[in-house]
């Protein structure tokens, strides 16, 4: 069997991972790498046991640091254990510095590299996930795009020879988890009803640490008057302490801020929101799955099919109320365009190009 090293270590990694492990492993010999990226159980351990992953055979450990610091001790494990385990092919997802580290990794190794959600981009080099995701295409060999603006992206910086169109991984996550979602969890826990509250996160490094923004963010959040629930990313926690942002119960009024949710727990607030208001790429994503709504808190996205189908909006909240923005778009619902990220077997297709790639 074929030989398969993948490189995960962060919480929408592990999202991304499990559909296609499973496919995966029914051919190739996966060897599981988690670089410990995200580290605490409701940003790591929970996604590994909800959505059955498979134990990790690596454990770096690596855990957080500055951009260098973090990718560079990534980078000496990896070289370390590719030279060991000689795969046929590295497998790396998405645009954080586990991404990066792998492909750098293995590319310096001339292991073949595949890049699942390959060509997207925001055309904003000062996002750290644009440069992680422009170097990692660059240096892949089989480039699994989600949509057909991706392989565009990549065309016109000159890669056009294996890259694949096979939707999002996310939606096949999303399709194979919505009816366990429903029948283990329950919105009494965040003291909300269906339809009425909106779901927010805010993780993203040019929101969270620039303190202007990310005092303007929350206090447009607790002036929605309606009620709000914020799984808090650790990144945003620290930084609002940092800034010495009140967001204590007694000062948040209806904006309830809770722990990082679990995936199951996730995909049940997000179906039954009326909203959706985020920084994040994932959740954008899910937000039209479930088709609800997105308000989205950043100049650009790289999911342009959710604006452009009329799903999701760029907000910037130095500049516009978002409470008005929100009633404005509430007044109608757009037509849902079906199929926009692929049917929900990205997977399948993804293991269907890798052996015909490397061979079964
Ligand atoms: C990373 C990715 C980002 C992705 C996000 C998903 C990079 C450059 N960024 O951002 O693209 O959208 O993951 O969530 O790779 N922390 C904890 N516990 C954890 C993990 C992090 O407390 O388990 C805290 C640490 O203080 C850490 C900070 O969060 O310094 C940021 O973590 P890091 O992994 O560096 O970046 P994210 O903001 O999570
Ligand atoms: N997610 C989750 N719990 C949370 C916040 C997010 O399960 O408290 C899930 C979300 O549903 C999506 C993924 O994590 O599947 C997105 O990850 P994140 O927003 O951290 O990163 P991004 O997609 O922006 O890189």
């Amino acid at each position: 069997m074929r030989k398969i090293v993948t490189i995960i270590g962060t919480r929408p990694q592990l999202v991304k991972v499990a559909p296609v492990s499973r496919v995966l492993r029914k051919q190739f010999h996966e060897v599981l790498v988690n670089t410990g990226q995200h580290y605490d159980y409701n940003m790591a351990g929970v996604f590994f046991e909800e959505l059955q992953i498979p134990r990790p055979d690596y454990d770096l450990g690596v855990g957080s640091g500055s951009h260098g610091r973090q990718t560079g001790e990534m980078l000496i494990r990896l070289e370390e254990l590719l030279l060991k385990e000689k795969p046929d092919a590295v497998l790396v997802y998405g645009d954080t510095n586990s991404t990066l580290a792998g492909a750098l990794a293995a590319s310096k190794l001339h292991m073949p590299l595949m890049h699942i959600e390959a060509g997207l981009r925001s055309f904003n080099k000062r996002m750290p996930e644009e440069l992680n995701r422009i170097m990692t295409d660059h240096v892949s060999d089989l480039l699994f795009a989600p949509t057909d603006t991706a392989v565009q992206n990549l065309a016109a910086e000159g890669i056009t020879r294996n890259v694949h169109q096979v939707g999002d991984v996310m939606y096949d996550a999303m399709i194979y988890n919505a009816s366990v979602a429903r029948n283990k969890y329950d919105l009494k826990r965040f003291g909300v009803t269906e339809n009425a509250f909106f779901l927010a996160t805010i993780h993203r490094a040019e929101n969270t640490d620039d303190p202007v923004r990310l005092r303007a963010i929350f206090e447009s959040l607790m002036a929605l008057n309606a009620d709000v629930v914020l799984p808090l990313h650790p990144r945003t926690r620290n930084r609002l302490k940092d800034s010495g942002i009140d967001v204590s119960t007694a000062n948040a009024g209806r904006l309830k801020i809770v722990d990082p949710v679990s995936y199951l727990e996730m995909l049940l607030l997000e179906t039954n929101a009326r909203g959706i208001i985020t920084d994040s790429g994932g959740v954008q994503k899910e937000a039209y799955f479930a088709r609800k709504p997105c308000f989205t808190l950043r100049p650009q996205t790289e999911w342009v099919e959710t604006v452009q189908a009329g799903w999701n909006c760029l907000v910037d909240v130095t500049t516009e109320r978002l409470s008005d923005i929100i009633a404005d778009k509430l007044k109608d619902t757009p037509k849902y365009v079906e199929n926009l990220y692929g049917d929900g077997k990205a997977a399948e297709k993804i293991v269907s190009h890798i052996t015909d790639f490397l061979g079964g």
